[in-house]
């Protein structure tokens, strides 16, 4: 009698705790869209100063001081805007869009720190917000392009513009950032949240994504493409690599990289690769309803739990849980098994049908929920919150920050973004690889990877990839990567080896000789078991 009455408990307790998200949802939704808006010039009512078209990071003028525009989260803003206009949510939208085109485009020409125009300059973060050059020091390179453009030059196309017209109007500053792209994406910057010389998940996925898209269009307007879909191949494989800088690799901007790329067209082939390594990344595994920040070193303003972070898991599990939902089955993987186990110890490693309890797991995820427990009674979305008492924290207002709820409430509602065209092309052309290594290890050290070829870093112990011990003694990682690049001489002969790392020492701490050595199989996935030697 009281395991029925505890059950019937906790089932109400799951509904109650589901109608309080609708109600803040219903409420935050108008209050997140108001308060992004405030932050556009030259009429939003918190950035004055602002040139039309600008978005300012945050009102906050002092501790910290983001009174400026960067490019990404200026990108990141206009991507909902754009989206709510063509997908026909709101049809008021397009003066802002035209205004931030006009204040981006110019921005383009705008020589800065970082070069002119045909100098590197299109690689600089952020500016003033009166479109002046920002000159303080800052960790520059790279921002993610303005990839959107080429959603309102489709929409154009097909409901209001000519050919000519958008070839004249916004054709030549999507090109800008194409051909800068296609000449860069390879070089190692700053991380995403420019700290820390590395390279960024999430600011390679974005790129891939910007060059498919573009060479989409370049297709569509009888311009030549073929230059930014041959580097968007090469950018696919190489976008499993986050670590750098001496930091685990455990980073929001995994979860960043999956909603911003997911295609609900392509299904598993897009958001479930990097939902597998986000789900083991971010550090979430052990914990169903936790705050989440940007990666466990980040000490910025406290290195608390961010908004922006929390809609961001939250979001990927509503992407994900929409193609779970379309496909009607999902798989719990061996790196995905820690975030189900969380939910359920006895699940295994397996495809479960909708039918079955399994499939209804992820359900009971409840990051939406700290979201709302966390949001002041007025609704204000600040960049963090204190990880002791939930108090916001840092630049109060961050567009950035009302921007991701505005994202993770649409796909909550099962709104999924519009298909990029992720589906077939490259990905066709991918092999994963995962490599597994039963290493005992002791706290402070981590198993890595190294080998002969550039998917495994040449050789590099500083570079190596950082495996995954989630299914501890096992390490593991997966690649994704160009077969050309792995197979090239097919059937190529690759040497790797397992090294350990004390605190980033590795000398004398890898297996002991000779090399590992596989023969690369012409089709993939496939799966290596090793022991430490
Ligand atoms: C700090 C974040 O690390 C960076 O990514 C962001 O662009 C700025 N804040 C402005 O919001
Ligand atoms: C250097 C590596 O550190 C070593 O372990 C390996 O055996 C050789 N390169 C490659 O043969």
């Amino acid at each position: 009698m009281r395991v029925v009455l505890f059950s019937a408990l906790s089932i109400c307790g799951a509904a109650l705790a589901q109608s309080s998200v609708d109600s803040y949802v219903a409420k935050e939704l108008p209050i997140a869209k108001a308060g992004l808006l405030a932050n556009i010039g030259s009429t939003g009512s918190k950035s004055q100063g602002a040139k039309a078209g600008i978005v300012i990071a945050s009102p906050s003028k002092v501790d910290p001081d983001y009174v400026f525009t960067w490019v990404r989260d200026s990108s990141l803003v206009f991507k909902v805007i754009i989206d709510q206009f063509t997908s026909g949510e709101d049809t008021t939208l397009l003066g802002q869009i035209q205004n931030f085109i006009t204040a981006e485009t110019a921005l383009q020409q705008v020589s800065n720190p970082s070069g002119t125009i045909s100098t590197g300059g299109l690689g600089e973060p952020k500016f003033e917000i009166d479109g002046t050059a920002f000159t303080g020091s800052w960790g520059r390179w790279p921002r993610p392009p303005i990839h959107l453009h080429d959603r309102l030059a489709n929409w154009l196309l097909k409901n209001t513009s000519t050919t000519s017209e958008v070839l004249d109007t916004l054709w030549p500053a999507i090109k800008l950032d194409l051909d800068y792209v296609t000449a860069s994406w390879n070089q190692t910057g700053f991380d995403l949240w420019e700290e820390v010389q590395s390279s960024s998940f999430f600011t390679t996925a974005v790129q891939h994504r910007s060059l498919r898209e573009g060479a989409a269009l370049a297709g569509a307007l009888g311009q030549d493409g073929g230059a930014y879909t041959e580097q968007a191949d090469n950018a696919l494989w190489y976008i499993t690599a986050n670590t750098g800088g001496g930091r685990s690799g455990k980073d929001a901007n995994t979860a960043l990289a999956s909603i911003h790329t997911f295609d609900p067209e392509a299904g598993c082939s897009t958001l479930i690769p990097s939902a597998r390594f986000t789900l083991s990344t971010t550090g979430i595994a052990a914990n169903a309803a936790v705050a989440t920040g940007r990666y466990p070193e980040d000490v910025y303003f406290g290195g608390n739990p961010w908004y922006l972070a929390t809609a961001a898991v939250a979001e990927q599990l509503y992407d994900a849980l929409f193609v779970w939902n379309a496909q009607g089955s999902l798989e719990v993987t061996p790196i995905s098994l820690a975030f189900f186990r969380q939910f359920d110890s006895n699940v295994a490693v397996g495809t479960y049908a909708s039918s079955t309890p399994t499939f209804h797991l992820p359900h009971r995820s409840r990051f939406l929920e700290v979201h709302a427990k966390y949001t002041p009674a007025d609704g204000g979305l600040a960049e963090q919150f204190d990880r002791n008492n939930g108090t916001p924290l840092s630049a109060v207002d961050q567009t950035w920050s009302y921007a991701a709820a505005l994202t993770v409430f649409a796909a909550r509602e099962g709104k999924a973004p519009a298909s990029w065209g992720a589906k077939g092309g490259p990905q066709g052309a991918v092999v994963s690889t995962t490599f597994n290594v039963v290493a005992e290890t002791v706290l402070g050290e981590d198993i890595y990877l190294t080998g002969s070829v550039d998917a495994l870093m040449n050789w590099s112990p500083e570079n190596a990839l950082k495996l995954n011990p989630d299914n501890y003694p096992t390490w593991s990682g997966e690649l994704y990567h160009k077969r050309s690049l792995w197979t090239s001489p097919a059937s190529a002969l690759i040497e790797y080896k397992y090294i350990r790392k004390v605190n980033g020492q590795f000398e004398g701490l890898g297996e002991s000789d000779p090399n590992n050595q596989v023969t690369t199989p012409a089709t993939g996935p496939f799966v290596l078991n090793d022991n430490w030697r």
